[in-house]
């Protein structure tokens, strides 16, 4: 559909080109609201010229050989509306790109070929399933502020940042879900973009999920047998039924497509998609949702790919919402983050945050069990000299929210409790974070939606015939715990932030400490279910076979998204024997696929405080 509209858009010459790589069209001559608009021009020109030169060879550099043709489209754009930039930057920024191209290669279709000529093609239908942030979000308002934005992509385009930067109280209106309802506010409306361009690349020239359709077409798949059941991430579970029904429509895509291939679906999720799917497996067979029946997924699902899949959060998706830390908390791009960092302070990026109940669906679940108490962790190492239990940890403190270091539980409270009330609502009353410790527990939850997410709340469906995969990378340094600090300001609202002055010989460094994962998400929170949980009777009654496939991370120097073998969260979706792995489960081939781990992952497993009943 919307290539279609690129072509139209094209063919009518005029100074446009496709929403995301135009940074030229989308605000009207003249403005329908009237912001000042010398101020905000100024400040255009300042912070471009400030952030431009770092912003292109961020972009750039992040940029690959497949990608040559959108960047230069992209080119073009910044060289129609950034007159302010000296020539001397594009030229330069120009070389940079042709040099850095040569060293970054990715061998595109190259997995897919040789599959193809060890006989595997396509076999069951592929449904995609994203993870958080990195799908595109539209605006479909035609009031008055917003009818400027019409199909603009004000999430995961150069129309955000061009929003962002001259309008950023309407770019924040638009973005921000109501706080009370969880829906869109009066007036707006913004919609996941939907096709194989909702997830593709995230602006332009990141590559989400590009390479793995390239693999995936080679050994043939198409629109017909492969989908991108893309979603606003921004919403909590049950309001993705309640304003998109998006379960519903999964629902009777798997349904449309068993029928007419005859062959179950296999679902390939990355990161918080993998919740997403979870939830959709309690929904469809609730006689009071979906109502699909206890057998709906194993007469529909083949297998299930979990990529990265976050089941047990990660504490990353905490301190986004709690102070709006960004260091890659969020699958963006480079330039992306920059824009948000530059533009947004800390505070606003909270605020935000929060106003995306979707992303709080990653807040670390499991508790102390998981997690650790204050006196210890299940990944603590020998000789580590302050528990991981500890999540938040604080030099001093006089606040009236906490005199003590914080564990999981406590820090999720503090966060509520610091945060205004509508916050904590939206958030428990969508899901849950604790431990079901017996099988009266685990049936009862069956009624209750909060715990669907929850894999440690809610068992796995009755579907002895499907097989679950987990891939994921592991090997790279990832945030396990924090120093903060609060600041009171004379208005009394209470700030708290990383404290970035704590560096000592506990491996705290600038206030954070790292643990084990694929950078973005907790090794406990990526590996501990598929080694251990599921096997733990009343999770998983019926005995789904999980397999587990860790990819250790050796990233290339020389590569800005590590090359083809790197275990990153999000650029794991590039990785060679990824690609292989989902090709040959697509293929029917998943048998053949031999369980490997390199991580301590059992280990720290078997120290989890939770026991089959
Ligand atoms: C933390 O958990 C460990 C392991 O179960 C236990 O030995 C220890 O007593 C607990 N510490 C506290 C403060 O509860
Ligand atoms: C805590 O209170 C003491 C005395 O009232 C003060 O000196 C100190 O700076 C305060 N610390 C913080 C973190 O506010
Ligand atoms: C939190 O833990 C750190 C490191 O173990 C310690 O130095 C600090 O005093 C603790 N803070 C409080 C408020 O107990
Ligand atoms: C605390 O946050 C508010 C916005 O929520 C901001 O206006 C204020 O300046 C912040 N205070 C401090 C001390 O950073
Ligand atoms: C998905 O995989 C992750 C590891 O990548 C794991 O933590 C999670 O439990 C898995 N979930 C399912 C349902 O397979």
């Amino acid at each position: 559909m919307s290539s279609v509209r690129r072509r139209q858009v094209k063919h009518d010459k005029a100074h446009s080109s496709p929403d995301e790589d135009s940074l030229s069209q989308e605000i009207p001559e003249k403005p329908t609201h009237s912001p000042p608009r010398r101020p905000q021009k100024r400040r255009f020109g300042f912070v471009f010229i400030l952030g431009g030169m770092f912003g292109i060879f961020i972009a750039l550099f992040f940029a690959n050989k497949q990608d040559v043709i959108r960047l230069e489209s992209w080119m073009e754009n910044i060289d129609t509306l950034m007159d302010v930039i000296p020539q001397g930057i594009l030229k330069d920024a120009k070389e940079f790109t042709e040099h850095e191209r040569e060293t970054v290669s990715y061998d595109s279709f190259a997995v897919g070929l040789q599959l193809q000529s060890l006989g595997v093609e396509a076999k069951h239908p592929v449904v995609m399933i994203p993870g958080v942030i990195s799908t595109g979000l539209e605006s479909w308002g035609t009031r008055m502020p917003s009818r400027q934005y019409f199909r603009r992509r004000l999430w995961g385009s150069w129309s955000m940042m061009r929003a962002l930067v001259l309008d950023k109280a309407e770019w924040k209106n638009h973005i921000m879900l109501d706080k009370d309802t969880g829906l869109d506010p009066p007036g707006i409306k913004l919609r996941a973009a939907q096709g194989f361009d909702a997830t593709d690349f995230f602006i332009t020239g990141y590559w989400i999920w590009n390479k793995i359709l390239e693999n995936l077409a080679t050994i043939g798949y198409d629109p017909t047998n492969a989908f991108t059941a893309a979603y606003d991430w921004r919403l909590s579970y049950p309001n993705l039924e309640v304003r998109d029904q998006y379960f519903s429509r999964l629902k009777s895509y798997i349904e449309t497509a068993v029928d007419v291939g005859g062959e179950k679906v296999t679902l390939a999720s990355h990161s918080m998609g993998s919740q997403v799917v979870l939830y959709f497996f309690k929904w469809v067979e609730s006689p009071d949702h979906g109502d699909g029946g206890s057998d709906w997924v194993n007469k529909h699902i083949a297998s299930w790919i979990n990529i990265s899949g976050c089941m047990l959060g990660a504490v990353k998706g905490l301190t986004a919402v709690l102070s709006g830390e960004m260091r890659d908390t969020a699958q963006l791009n480079a330039f992306a983050v920059y824009g948000l960092e530059k533009f947004l302070s800390k505070e606003e990026r909270a605020e935000i945050f929060r106003a995306m109940p979707g992303i709080s669906s990653m807040l670390p679940k499991g508790g102390e069990a998981v997690w650790g108490n204050a006196t210890w962790a299940p990944d603590d190492q020998p000789g580590q000299g302050m528990t991981f239990g500890n999540l938040l940890n604080f030099r001093e403190t006089n606040s009236t929210l906490t005199r003590k270091n914080l564990t999981t539980p406590e820090s999720l409270s503090y966060l509520f409790d610091l945060s205004d009330d509508w916050y904590g609502k939206q958030v428990l009353s969508s899901y849950s974070h604790g431990v079901a410790h017996t099988i009266q527990e685990v049936e009862e939850n069956e009624k209750d939606p909060r715990t669907w997410l929850n894999p440690l709340e809610a068992r796995l469906p009755l579907a002895p015939d499907m097989k679950i995969y987990c891939f994921y990378g592991v090997g790279k340094p990832t945030e396990r715990s924090y120093f903060y600090q609060e600041e009171r300001d004379p208005l009394v609202n209470l700030n708290v932030s990383i404290d970035t002055t704590v560096t000592n010989s506990h491996g705290v460094d600038h206030g954070v400490v790292m643990g084990e994962g694929d950078g973005t998400v907790n090794l406990l929170s990526t590996g501990y279910m598929c080694s251990k949980g599921w096997n733990i009777k009343r999770y998983n009654p019926a005995g789904v076979k999980v397999k587990v496939y860790e990819m250790p991370h050796e990233p290339d120097r020389f590569s800005p998204r590590g090359g083809p073998n790197t275990g990153d969260h999000v650029d794991i979706l590039g990785r060679a024997s990824l690609n292989e792995l989902i090709l040959r489960v697509a293929g029917g081939h998943g048998d053949e696929i031999e369980e490997t781990f390199v991580s301590r992952i059992r280990e720290y497993a078997d120290r989890v405080q939770i026991y089959e009943e």
